[in-house]
Formats: C-alpha cells, sequence, structure tokens
C-alpha cells in the first residue's frame, strides 16, 4: 500500500514513518508539504497517488495558538480539509490526528455522579483556540470524506520530539525541586503505541471517530514523579494548581478520553500509560534499571 505521512518531521510522523516502513511509506515534512497551502496539497496528493494519507501535521503550541487563532485554523482545521478533499480526488483513505483539548472542563459524569471519560459521542466543546481549530478540522474531514478515520488522542510523549517527558527530564537535572499541576488528569501515551493503533485503525476499514490513548490515567504530578522514579533521578516534585500557572491558553483538567467505544469495536486497547512510559525512557536512553519492577507503591499507578 503507498501511504503518504504528512508532519514527518513531528514526533508521532517520526514514529509513523517506522509503523508504515513495510509499505511504500513517502514522509513529507512541513518544508516539504505545508498542509495549510490547498494548491501544494491538491496538487502533491494527486502526484502521489496514495491509498492512505496519515495526517500528523499541526501546530501544537496551544499557548502560540491562542495568541494567533487565525494561523491556528489555517494549520489545523484548514489543513485536514484540503487533505481530506485531495483524498476525496483520488479514492484515497485519509486518518487525521485530534486532540482531548475539543472537550472542556466539567468532564462528563455517569448516573452515579462520578467522572468518566469523554466518548466519541460526547459533543466537542473545546477549551481553547487550538482545540476550536482542531475541532474545526474534525468536523470538516467528517463533511467532506466519507472515508476518514479521526484518532483523538492525549499527553503524547515520543523519544524524537520536545515533550513534558524531556522537559521534565530536563528541569529535574537544572533544579533542586520541580513545582507541577496536581490539578490535571489524563492519559499519558507514547507515539509509538500510538502510531500501532493508527496503524490499526487505518487498515480496519471501520470508518469514523475513535478515542486512542494508553489505558489509564493520572495527573501531571503523578506522571512527573513517574518520569523521575523511572529515570532514577533524585527531586522533589512539589504539587501546584493549575490556576498558579499564567499560562495564555487554558487547559481541560479532565483529558480523559473513553476508550469503550473502539474496545467494543475490535480494536486493541494500547498497553498501560507507564509501561509505555518505561519503554519510552529506555529509547532515550534515560531508563535507570530496565530489569527492575516498577514498584507497586509507585505514585501515579494506572486506574
Ligand atoms: N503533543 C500532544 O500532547 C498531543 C496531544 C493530543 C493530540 N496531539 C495531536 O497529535 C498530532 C501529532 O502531534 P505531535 O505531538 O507529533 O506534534 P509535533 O511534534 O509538534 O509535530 C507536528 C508536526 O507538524 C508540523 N507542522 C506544523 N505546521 C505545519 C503545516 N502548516 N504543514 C505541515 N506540517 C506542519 C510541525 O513542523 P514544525 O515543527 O516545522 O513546525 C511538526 O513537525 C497532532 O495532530 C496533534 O494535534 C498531540
Amino acid at each position: 500500500m503507498k501511504v503518504v505521512v504528512t508532519g514527518a518531521g513531528g514526533q508521532l510522523g517520526r514514529d509513523l514513518l517506522d509503523t508504515f516502513a513495510d509499505h511504500q511509506v513517502v514522509g513529507l515534512s512541513r518544508k516539504e508539504l505545508d498542509v495549510s497551502d490547498e494548491a501544494a496539497v491538491a496538487a502533491t496528493v494527486a502526484t502521489l497517488g496514495p491509498e492512505l494519507v496519515v495526517n500528523a501535521a499541526a501546530w501544537t503550541d496551544v499557548d502560540a495558538c491562542e495568541g494567533d487563532p487565525v494561523r491556528a485554523h489555517q494549520v489545523n482545521a484548514l489543513g485536514p480539509w484540503w487533505l481530506a478533499r485531495a483524498c476525496q480526488g483520488i479514492g484515497a483513505t485519509l486518518v487525521t490526528v485530534s486532540t482531548e483539548h475539543v472537550f472542556d472542563d466539567p468532564g462528563p459524569r455517569d448516573g452515579d455522579g462520578a467522572l468518566r471519560g469523554w466518548t466519541e459521542f460526547d459533543p466537542p466543546r473545546p477549551a481553547n483556540s487550538y482545540g476550536r481549530s482542531k475541532a474545526a478540522g474534525e468536523q470538516l474531514v467528517r463533511q467532506t470524506l466519507p472515508a476518514h478515520h479521526i484518532v483523538r488522542t492525549s499527553w503524547v510523549a515520543g523519544a524524537r520530539g520536545r515533550n513534558f517527558v524531556t522537559a521534565i527530564l530536563d528541569a529535574a537535572r537544572r533544579r533542586d525541586h520541580l513545582e507541577v499541576v496536581e490539578d490535571e488528569f489524563g492519559a499519558p501515551t507514547v507515539t509509538r503505541d500510538l502510531a500501532t493503533a493508527i496503524r490499526e485503525v487505518a487498515v480496519s476499514g471501520r470508518f469514523g471517530t475513535w478515542h486512542r490513548t494508553a489505558t489509564g490515567w493520572i495527573s501531571r504530578l503523578e506522571q512527573a514523579r513517574a518520569i523521575i522514579e523511572l529515570a532514577g533521578l533524585d527531586v522533589e516534585v512539589r504539587p501546584i494548581r493549575a490556576a498558579e500557572l499564567s499560562r495564555p491558553a487554558r487547559r481541560p483538567s479532565w483529558s480523559v478520553l473513553d476508550a469503550t467505544h473502539a474496545t467494543a469495536a475490535g480494536l486493541t486497547p494500547l498497553p498501560d500509560w507507564r509501561d509505555g512510559l518505561s519503554r519510552l525512557l529506555e529509547e532515550l536512553g534515560e531508563r535507570a534499571s530496565p530489569s527492575k519492577p516498577a514498584s507497586p507503591e509507585a505514585p501515579g499507578t494506572s486506574r
């Protein structure tokens, strides 16, 4: 199968190239294809003639998107739309990646009043400009191309990119203590596992919207402590509240995506977040002792 990956220079894009390496895969970085350029997208897709396009291109700087909603919309909404139109023209399937930022607080509750994860059937209510642009991109793909998969994920980290994991590792080496938010919850998802899940969805023929994150959920504070512990570092991590940070874009505090629909439909649940994190640290050369089993008392044990 001929596969085109856009945003191929990003952390997910790079792992997608590895995951589809047994296919005829063409990776296009932003320099090679700007997805917000309608004419370039149409010409490139028509020339390459793939059966599958996987869109990993996005403007992912959440705070910068808040200051420039037009650019955010051009990349994150119009980009997937131009790709969907180009795929429609040649009969190709499109996978485009989306985010938990299409949902805002308060999180949804079940009949007992307990918080539950967001499902694919909960109506989007974006938290910020980035989330609005991604939700618009989803909608434009849905209304343009029946042969689409929208894969929503959360808290992404890979070995070839800057992300929360690398930021914590860097900060832990420079400071005597860290302050991390205790009231934001989600599922840290590594790009290797996400790329595998995207491939499974892409060849499933089950078009539609899917929630694909690591299994389990934790707070950012617990995630930071797990990173420090697995890397064998000795730095105190103190809790702070999200409201104490002055960030241009508000984050949803409840970023947990429910996988019931995907599991019921036969898609493979992703590994537990801690397993993914452990493998990521190994790939980064940051795992303290890979043979040592994780402590059952460790903070951030999955739920
Ligand atoms: N990171 C997360 O925590 C997270 C969470 C949920 C969902 N997601 C979604 O997951 C997907 C992959 O994200 P990621 O973490 O791999 O992000 P990433 O590392 O920032 O990669 C995104 C890539 O897109 C490229 N790009 C930006 N504007 C572009 C344009 N106009 N045309 C073509 N390429 C463009 C970037 O290139 P430059 O670097 O050169 O700008 C970068 O290589 C995105 O759809 C994102 O919204 C991410």
